[in-house]
């Protein structure tokens, strides 16, 4: 008889979150039980993440001390890093190995582990896998959940495992997104993150991706894209707060724009990352956008959404990069002057264009001197950004007791910033009104304005 019990431990993105929620929910029909008890559990699962990266080496320390701990358990990788870890030496000390396309096939395999018959890898890509119909199992804090729209991304930035690890773009269909944005509003969930790795190329039609199918072509009226999408969503469960991420420079419409300032519920921030200001580092990151297309974009957002911030994700010290492509990201970063960002050192990624054609050719220590230089000035940013909220009042989603004295909450406000408050009455989930008097270039903080 097998003990069903399940871990599942998770790394990275918030991609990442949401399908250890649809895993939990394809074990759970099958009965198995999840646990949050490690020492519980005889089935444990690492979610792994290989864009932001948790490298192998501490994913195996990791494995070992599982190991050390429990007897008799059956150890699974999931997820991107999946593709990786099929050849590696410490395979042996690993079950089950499934990609992200192949979660429907967890139960089955388990099975068979615990019977002794072997075939335990399954990473292969499917062209229409969006596991549309599963309601992924969510934890219970039931504040945010997170909606995949798409899967997988086409755009080959020459740095990034995502087409190698999650494989082609593929849209969910619609009428699955809206039923569950209906039944989380339901729930009493208080607000969405729409996910894909390139919402803005969200795409559907009646029956789901064709084979060859050209985007240009189809004049059909059946297609909803990312603008309509979202206009769905924010009418379907106008209650709720909506965010969505990642959007992508070369795919954002003017439509979409116009749908998030027209609609109140949808929250006036924008993920938009640029990776690098210098055309020349753009071209071989692959990036389909160059440094003025972005700027346009930037002056557009803040056209028709003044008060919209944005956010974005930066790599610094990528092939060939010198300190003229170096001083172009920073002016890029000071004219932008981002809410917040994502700052990254460049590592070269197994499987990508440049591990294969480009040399690695940035000292760790300059890459290090140039994080640090974009770090600086963004906090400038950040809390130049910040400072403006003060005297404002804000519309704040409580999500929880702040980690630095209890007497306080924390939540955030429609444009993401994180503020801090004391606790008085309210209780997590609810929608209350702050005024802001102080700052840091991270937090905003503030009284009750009742
Ligand atoms: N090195 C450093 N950062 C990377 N990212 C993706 N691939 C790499 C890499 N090889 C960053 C990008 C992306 C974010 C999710 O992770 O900035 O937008
Ligand atoms: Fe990776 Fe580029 Fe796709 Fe983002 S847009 S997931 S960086 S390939």
């Amino acid at each position: 008889m097998i003990n069903k019990k399940f871990y599942i431990e998770n790394y990275g993105c918030q991609m990442n979150i949401s399908d250890s929620e649809i895993v939990s929910s394809i074990l759970n029909n099958k009965g198995f039980i999840k646990t949050e008890n490690l020492k519980e559990a005889n089935i444990i699962l690492i979610n792994t993440c290989s864009i932001r990266d948790k490298s192998d080496k501490k994913i195996i320390l990791r494995i070992k001390f599982i190991i050390k701990k429990n007897n008799d358990i059956l150890i699974g990788i999931l997820g991107c890093m999946a593709y990786k870890f099929k050849n590696i030496k410490e395979k042996k000390l690993i079950n089950l190995v499934v990609g992200p396309d192949s979660y429907r096939e967890i139960p089955n395999l388990i099975n068979n582990f615990f019977k002794k018959k072997g075939g335990y890898i399954s990473t292969s890509f499917s062209k229409t896998e969006t596991y549309a119909d599963i309601l992924p199992k969510r934890e219970e804090k039931k504040i945010t959940a997170f909606v995949t729209i798409m899967r997988g991304c086409d755009n080959m930035c020459t740095f990034c495992v995502v087409p190698f690890t999650r494989g082609r773009e593929k849209s969910r269909d619609p009428y699955s997104i809206i039923k569950e944005c209906k039944f989380l509003f339901k729930k009493g969930y208080k607000e969405i993150i729409l996910l894909g790795q390139n919402v803005d190329s969200y795409l559907w039609y009646g029956g789901g991706l064709k084979k060859n199918f050209k985007r240009k072509e189809i004049i059909n009226e059946e297609i909803i894209n990312f603008s309509k999408l979202l206009e769905l969503v924010a009418i379907s469960v106008p209650l709720m707060r909506i965010r969505f991420c990642t959007s992508n420079p070369n795919d954002m419409s003017d439509h979409v724009l116009n749908v998030i300032k027209k609609y109140i519920n949808i929250c006036k921030h924008i993920h938009l990352p640029v990776q690098s200001g210098s055309n020349r580092i753009l071209l071989l990151m692959n990036r389909k956008h160059k440094y003025e297309d972005y700027i346009l974009l930037i002056n557009k957002i803040k056209n028709i959404i003044p008060n919209c911030s944005i956010s974005c994700d930066i790599i610094t010290g990528f092939c060939n990069e010198n300190s003229n492509d170096h001083n172009e990201t920073l002016n890029l970063i000071n004219y932008v002057k981002y809410n917040f960002s994502y700052m990254f050192l460049y590592s070269h990624r197994i499987g990508t264009y440049a591990y294969k054609k480009l040399i690695d050719n940035v000292s760790l220590s300059t890459k290090k001197r140039r994080l640090t230089e974009i770090i600086n000035l963004q906090k400038t940013h950040s809390y130049y950004r910040n400072r403006k909220y003060i005297g404002s009042i804000q519309e704040i989603l409580i999500e929880g007791i702040s980690t630095k004295n209890i007497n306080f909450f924390y939540g955030r406000n429609s444009v993401n910033d994180i503020v801090i408050f004391t606790k008085k009455n309210y209780k997590i989930g609810d929608f209350i009104k702050v005024k802001i008097n102080n700052c840091t270039s991270a937090t905003l903080a503030g009284d009750n304005y009742d």
